[in-house]
């Protein structure tokens, strides 16, 4: 799809997140053609730079993050394309600089405005931008964290409603950029033989996993006020809920898809105080061994508290309370810290009805699709052992996606950016989906609360605390690495 001219402005344009992945992703999108000779990249931060200054900046902080296709020519091209404006939010004067640079570009240009920047100045930007008149046919693109709960999300996207359309309003969840994620709209939809076995007749379990290998890095500001419920599971493990389970959108456009996403958030079983008890498992880890080193424990990261309950891990069980899997288990988890990075979404099914043949173990049919490192799809099922007698053994059918599609895969930020800056919303989250996975999420914030419920210590490089293998063991299941 062709991008027009933009003029895309970046708030936080010398903070990490534009460091590490907004401006890498635009220079790929760069490559890629999608900058028309009068598409503009402005941005925004508080450090007094100009342009020079700031591309000199980028040529040291920016580059080394340029890990696929760097050319220093078509680098130095990509760099002229970008223009510095110093900005702080709360000084009127910033925007009208603002709003010159913006008037002074090509009048066609469809303006983005990026938010890279920390939650309490967004209200500053979305009135500053309204009161100059810079909201108008705009589109704002926004990250989590939208909240820390229902209430602050709701705050926050009054915000934005009092001043954007919700067309013009794109929040993003990095993981619905991963080509991975939307092959699984491909896969289900696209195929004939999957959709009719995807539902409770034939399921025994469904496990959605997203592990890694990091600890919590130099982020122990943000991630000890916020903990792995709030940071992947009221996102990312729901959003990828949702696209297991969603049904057949009418049409393959933006609101379509999300009102099928948000049908299953607004199917999943509502928590009771004994469900929050016995099917939702908290951990912290602790010092072990981690990608072949000793690592240290959560409370002795640097900057966290060395008393700090918040939790690494989140290990759950949930339901979908509507036709097709009601009654089916789908265990959901997440931890920083375990044995590798993956993510995976493994869908087990029952049994034969009896054993004609022989004996066929628990979890021996099941598709496991892998999201990441490797793109991939496994399936696993029974095949007779060569002899003379009729004896069972585990096969497996393997499709990996590498074999097929040799060609580059673009990461998830180049995606959302590229569908931001052409007003595509299909992979983007809309208020009410967001709203409703709060809501599902935060009994379980305040149980937690009110009851003291500390997380349990899980030793680094394990798949968790051991009371999450009981979660699945209690249903006669286990999961995916110990079947
Ligand atoms: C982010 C979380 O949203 O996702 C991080 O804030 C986490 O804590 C990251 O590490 C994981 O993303 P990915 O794409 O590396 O799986």
């Amino acid at each position: 799809m062709k991008t027009s001219a933009f003029s895309l402005v970046m708030f936080g344009g010398t903070g990490d997140l534009a460091m590490r992945k907004l401006l890498p992703a635009l220079y790929q999108s760069f490559l890629d053609g999608a900058f028309e000779p009068a598409s503009r990249v402005i941005c925004a931060a508080r450090t007094v730079y100009d342009d020079a200054g700031y591309r000199a900046w980028m040529d040291e902080a920016v580059k080394p993050n340029v890990t696929d296709r760097f050319d220093e020519v078509r680098w130095q091209e990509f760099l002229q394309h970008v223009l510095y404006v110093p900005f702080n939010a709360t000084d009127d004067d910033a925007f009208e600089q603002l709003k010159a640079i913006l008037d002074a570009q090509e009048p066609n240009n469809q303006r983005v405005f990026y938010l890279a920047v920390a939650p309490s100045i967004f209200e500053l930007i979305c009135e500053g931008l309204a009161k100059h008149a810079l909201n108008q046919n705009a589109r704002i693109v926004v990250e989590k964290p939208l909240g820390h709960d229902l209430a602050s999300c709701i705050e926050i996207n009054d915000v934005f409603a009092k001043h954007f359309k919700e067309s013009q309003i794109f929040r993003i969840d990095h993981y619905l950029g991963k080509e991975s994620v939307q092959n699984l709209m491909a896969l289900r939809f696209g195929n004939s033989f999957f959709e009719p076995i995807l539902r409770r007749d034939y399921i025994a379990n469904v496990q959605i996993t997203i592990s890694e290998e990091l600890g919590v890095e130099r982020r122990a500001e943000f991630y000890d006020q916020t903990g792995a419920l709030r940071d992947m599971v009221q996102n990312h493990l729901l959003q990828l809920l949702c696209f297991v389970a969603m049904n057949a959108p009418a049409r393959m456009d933006a609101d379509s898809i999300r009102d099928e996403k948000l049908a299953v958030l607004r199917s999943l079983k509502p928590w009771t105080l004994e469900d929050i008890q016995n099917n939702v498992v908290r951990g912290q880890y602790t010092a072990g061994i981690s990608q072949g080193k000793p690592a240290q424990a959560y409370i002795a990261e640097t900057d966290v508290p060395t008393n700090s309950l918040t939790e690494t891990y989140v290990a759950l069980k949930t339901e979908i309370n509507n036709w097709r899997f009601a009654g089916v288990p789908f265990y959901l988890r997440t931890g920083k810290r375990m044995p590798k990075r993956m993510a995976e979404i493994v869908i087990v099914f029952k049994s034969v009805p009896y054993e004609l043949i022989g004996k066929m173990p628990a979890g021996s049919n099941r598709l496991v699709i892998e999201l990441q490192p490797e793109e991939s799809i496994r399936m696993y099922c029974l095949a007779k052992r060569p002899g003379n007698n009729m004896k069972l053994g585990a096969v497996h059918l393997d499709m990996d996606a590498d074999d097929f599609f040799p060609e580059r895969r673009m990461d998830g930020y180049e995606r959302l950016l590229l569908d931001a800056l052409r007003g595509d919303l299909s992979l983007f989250v809309r208020r009410d989906e967001q709203e409703q996975a709060w809501h599902w999420v935060e009994p379980i914030i305040d149980v937690w609360q009110e009851q003291n419920i500390v997380p349990k210590p899980y030793t680094s490089g394990t798949w968790g605390p051991p009371a999450a293998n009981a979660l699945v063991a209690r249903d006669g299941h286990n999961w995916h690495e110990e079947l």
